[in-house]
């Protein structure tokens, strides 16, 4: 009994010692208003549950704060996360705070120090040396990737044409995985035919655990998740992830010379050799594998949920059709880059597509010194989150319809007054998405050559959930029909 007592009383004088040498920190959390939150747990319990549970509860809370004020505060356990639906204080944040939170270290198991997870110190050096790689006439070579692969999907989507309602997730996520890594490492996958090897299998597993881990708080510490045999497995695939990669890049240098003499296009991998920019083999697999995470779901998505919404909005697809109409006639060539420079209403889709259904729907950072906002002042090393999803469908900012699709809102001339972060898809500031002009180029293009084949038609969802990006519940159902 005494010994039991003896613990209890340990534990209580180490909590007072914790919470006394974090007085600042809670002094500045009483400074504006939270609610749903538990002692000890914090917000945590709304984070428990399946992923469409997760999504609902976040949304909930998300509401309420963003009736109560412009900045509040999220405790998960005892971290203290500030989040904002201010876009002045997100331009702010976005600006000022280029270090992940916290949360991006599950990721860091497999990704080490790929652009996407680096340290701040780190990540300048490397952004800046990469950046000239992203460059747009060099990411207009890829065009060609981008056609030929989507005719690929075209022809493989074939096989639904008048069948039942069908997820195309799985076609177009292939289609962009064989882009991504063509273009990334110049390595022909064929996951359209293949769908099912064992890297891609490692990879899914890789990312489910991950996603795992983000959301169940108590596999969250490593001394817990370690004695879980996810441990074991996560370290087996990523293992197996790691080896793929690096046998790529080895391959890649062993035949550096005969493939730098050759004219023409060039894969991202052999243009961070090409440029010996100081890479280790280690570092160059850690970019190249951010970019392939990075560069496939997102884009994927993107595509699926514009299938989804002109499945939905009939008259829209017709716009979309006539644009396509205009541009190629009858030819069923692949777009060129005068071809998508000239597909307005397709980007006006592309862009409404990704307010409605922001697929990156978190951003975290962390404050590095003291970071003044609208209403308070934030200390270092707190947590800062900003919700594009939840921006992106503010009435505040959209008006009353922001819920409903109109492409028009991205007319340039109704974007003119709009806040530079009313409307964050690919985030703010230095550390925006690398990729963005990539992406908005590949999913033109795959978009052109399925719309140009079949009129797709869709019924409403409303069921989301977050798998680290936004998913639909039951997937993206959509039914083909042939044109011409
Ligand atoms: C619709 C498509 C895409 C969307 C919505 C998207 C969105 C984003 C967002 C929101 C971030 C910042 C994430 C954060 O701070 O937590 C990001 C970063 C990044 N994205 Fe994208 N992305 C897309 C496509 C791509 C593509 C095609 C590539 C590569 C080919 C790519 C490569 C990256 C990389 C490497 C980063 C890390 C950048 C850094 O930290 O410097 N993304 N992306």
């Amino acid at each position: 009994m005494l010994v039991i007592i003896l613990i209890c009383l340990i534990a209580i004088a180490f909590y007072i010692k914790f919470r006394y040498s974090r007085f600042s920190l809670y002094k500045f959390a009483k400074t504006f208003p939270t609610d749903g939150d538990l002692p000890i747990l914090g917000h945590t319990h709304w984070f428990i549950g399946g992923p469409e549970k997760i999504y609902n509860n976040l949304r909930t809370l998300v509401k309420a704060a963003e009736v109560r004020g412009r900045v509040s505060s999220i405790w998960i356990g005892p971290t203290l996360y500030v989040v904002s639906f201010n876009p002045e204080d997100v331009q702010k944040i976005l600006e000022t705070c280029l270090e992940k939170d916290n949360s991006y270290k599950y990721l860091q198991a497999w990704l080490g120090n790929g652009l996407f997870v680096a340290p701040i110190d780190l990540w300048k050096v490397h952004r800046r040396l990469m950046l000239p790689i992203f460059n747009n006439r060099i990411i207009e070579d890829y065009i060609e990737v981008f056609g030929k692969q989507g005719k690929v999907l075209v022809e493989r989507l074939q096989e639904q044409v008048g069948k039942p309602s069908f997820d195309i997730y799985q076609y177009i996520s292939s289609c962009m995985m064989d882009i991504v890594f063509e273009t990334s490492m110049g390595k022909k996958m064929d996951v359209q035919h293949h769908p099912d090897t064992p890297y891609l299998r490692a990879r899914k597993t890789v990312m489910s655990i991950i996603n795992m881990r983000l959301f169940k708080a108590w596999l969250q510490p490593d001394v817990l998740f370690n004695l879980t045999s996810h441990s074991a497995v996560q370290k087996q695939n990523i293992d197996a992830t790691h080896k793929f990669t690096d046998e790529v890049i080895q391959d890649k240098i062993a035949h550096f010379d005969e493939e730098n003499c050759k004219e023409g296009r060039k894969d991202i991998l052999q243009l961070l050799l090409e440029r010996n920019l100081a890479f280790s083999n280690v570092e160059l697999r850690e970019h190249i594998d951010s970019i392939t995470l990075a560069g496939n779901d997102t884009t994927a998505l993107v595509i699926s949920y514009a299938l989804l919404l002109l499945g939905m909005h009939q008259d829209a697809q017709e716009e979309v059709y006539k644009e396509l109409k205009n541009i190629f006639g009858d030819s069923q060539r692949m777009p060129t880059k005068e071809d998508i420079s000239r597909m307005d209403y397709l980007d006006r889709v592309i862009k409404e597509t990704m307010r409605l259904y922001t697929v990156v729907p978190l951003i975290g950072r962390k404050t590095r010194t003291e970071l003044k906002l609208s209403t308070c002042t934030v200390p270092a090393g707190v947590g800062c989150v900003v919700i594009p999803m939840v921006l992106h469908r503010s009435k505040r900012l959209w008006g009353p319809d922001a819920d409903c699709f109109n492409p028009d809102r991205f007319l340039p001339e109704n974007c003119a007054t709009r806040h530079p972060c009313a409307y964050i898809p690919f985030s703010y500031g230095t550390r925006n998405c690398i990729g963005r002009h990539f992406g908005m180029l590949a999913m033109k293009s795959v978009l052109a050559n399925v719309l140009r084949s079949y009129k797709v038609s869709s019924e409403a969802f409303d069921r989301l959930k977050i798998e680290i990006l936004l998913f639909p519940v039951h997937g993206h159902q959509i039914t083909l029909e042939k044109r011409m």
